[in-house]
């Protein structure tokens, strides 16, 4: 007796199989919206926070930077530029935002630059805040190295 697929076992199996996968599929999904509000930290979003994410897409500041691995490779990633230089300390950390974005473009050869966009104290607090609060999404460990 030769072993053969017949139609309707055909047809099972693509049901069936489709079924499955797409039960798989909802389930996945549902995970994963369920865990997007304690991962995203997003009781912490205060209005300053928002603010800087205003600055942020106004200035571009991702057609050149990456957060959380998303946008230009021209310049460093800053999903983890707070623990990087700020020790994870909010005051030193905006002492060097401010410090750094009017230093903007710094003059040495040789070294990629970045504008100066002229913001003023309060903004460059808000887009600190912004990136602050973008260090303390989970984002299962990533960015790999402290240097981005
Ligand atoms: C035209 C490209 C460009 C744009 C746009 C840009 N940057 Fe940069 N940024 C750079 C470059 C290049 C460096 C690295 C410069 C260096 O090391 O001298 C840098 C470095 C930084 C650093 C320091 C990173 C570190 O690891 O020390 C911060 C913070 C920063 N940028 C914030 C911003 C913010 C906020 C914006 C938007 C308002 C922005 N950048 C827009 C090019 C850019």
């Amino acid at each position: 007796m030769t072993e053969r697929i017949t139609k309707s076992m055909a047809k099972n199996i693509y049901y069936g199989g489709g079924l499955f996968a797409l039960l798989i599929f909802l389930g996945l999904s549902f995970d994963t919206v369920q865990q997007i509000p304690k991962r995203s930290n997003q009781i912490n979003m205060s209005e300053s926070v928002v603010a800087g994410k205003a600055l942020w897409e106004k200035n571009n500041c991702v057609g050149c930077h990456t957060l959380i691995g998303e946008g230009a490779y021209y310049a460093p990633e800053l999903m983890n530029v707070f623990q990087r230089r700020g020790d994870g300390h909010e005051a030193n950390f905006k002492n060097y935002m401010q410090g750094w974005m009017a230093a903007q473009p710094l003059s040495e050869p040789n070294r990629r630059k970045m504008p100066q966009f002229n913001l003023n104290a309060q903004e460059v607090n808000s887009l600190a805040d912004f990136l602050i609060w973008t260090s303390k999404v989970n984002a299962n460990k990533w960015p790999p190295t402290i240097e981005g």
